[in-house]
């Protein structure tokens, strides 16, 4: 899963028979929550794509992987099933299993039969979805030992509290990667490696790839409206973070793809003009205007080969669908 913004922060290990969960969440709310009226009284409007994931917005985002048109996540998974034992052997058995963004831990439990980790780590933000998950996995017989570690690695990734220094596989899948913008997205791969402290260390990861703008624009505009919904109810989750007075009614949710940049843009449009109430200021938005909510980066094979080798991966393996819709590259440290 992606980023999500809790505000209840809980400092717990929890160890029982089964698995063990470490929150180190040190969530800083008030800077947060600065950063998003920020962005929201600047000239250019944005909002950070964390405040999608409230309650509802996750499971919009869940209904929006079912839709006809959102092809990456079904893409994705059928990669994995045709070539799950070519990848495996490629990494080999035995590793560390670390899940960066853990979410239900479903991708990852299906490479345990494959890969026979030695432990499996699960990395989120959120401390219920990892507790849930830790606890399905606890009854799975091909389970190894399993650990959990509550953390926002959008700002900084650090897992140090929780490996073991031995040979690991890094995972995540989804094209999270492509909700960094290009820079950060190196160097957000830097900080994997610099976890990579053993020979044998390697990244798992799913990129989604540049095609069709029209099959682009689709996916990230669905005929359903549920893509819709989950941008615009980003708006109901300010009103509840910052007190703001968004209308739904007065948005509308624009989605497409970005040729120039290679990427897919969200935002928010003002149907009509409007007064919005951010923290005692008042931010008039002009019909038309818009806040910028998510960017969704396409990479071609070679470009994304480019940002690993520059995050200073080595000998990446690539596995595509046959349509070329999506990448799924393995490369070591
Ligand atoms: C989470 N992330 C990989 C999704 C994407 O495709 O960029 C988020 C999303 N936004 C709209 N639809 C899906």
């Amino acid at each position: 899963m992606p980023h999500r913004l809790v505000t209840s922060h809980k400092p717990a290990s929890l160890s029982d028979n089964s698995f063990t969960l470490i929150n180190a969440l040190k969530l800083d709310t008030k800077a947060e929550l600065d950063a998003l009226a920020k962005g929201l009284l600047a000239p250019a409007a944005s909002l950070s794509p964390k405040f999608f994931y409230d309650a509802l917005g996750s499971t919009l985002y869940n209904a929006i992987v079912l839709t006809d048109e959102y092809y990456p996540t079904r893409t994705e998974a059928a990669i994995f099933e045709k070539f799950r034992r070519e990848i495996a052997a490629v990494i080999g058995s035995g590793k560390q299993f670390v899940d960066l963004g853990s979410g239900d831990s479903v991708k990852a439990e299906k490479w345990f039969a494959a890969l026979k980790p030695s432990r499996y780590v699960g990395v989120d933000i959120s401390e219920s979805a990892l507790n849930d998950a830790l606890s399905r996995l606890a009854g799975n017989a091909d389970a190894p030992e399993l650990f959990g570690l509550v953390t926002d690695f959008s700002r900084v990734l650090d897992v140090t509290a929780v490996i073991e220094k031995q040979p690991t596989v890094f995972f995540y899948p989804g094209s999270s990667i492509g909700n960094f913008l290009p820079d950060d997205a190196v160097w957000f791969l830097k900080q994997i490696r610099a976890h990579c402290v053993t020979h044998d260390c390697g990244l798992l990861i799913g990129v989604d790839a540049k095609k069709d703008k029209a099959r682009l624009d689709a996916a990230y505009d669905d005929a359903l409206g549920v893509t819709a919904a989950f941008n615009l109810n980003a708006l109901r989750n300010v009103n509840r973070l910052l007190g703001c007075d968004f209308d739904v009614n007065d948005w509308q949710h624009r989605g497409f793809y970005n040729e120039a940049m290679g990427r897919i843009e969200m935002h928010l449009e003002a149907r009509r003009a409007v007064k919005i109430h951010v923290r005692g200021e008042v931010r008039a938005f002009t019909a038309g205007e818009r806040i910028h909510t998510e960017n969704s980066y396409k990479y071609s094979p070679e470009q994304f080969e480019a940002i690993l080798h520059e995050a200073g991966f080595r000998s990446p393996k690539l596995w595509q669908d046959e349509k070329r819709d999506f990448n799924v590259f393995y490369a070591k440290n």
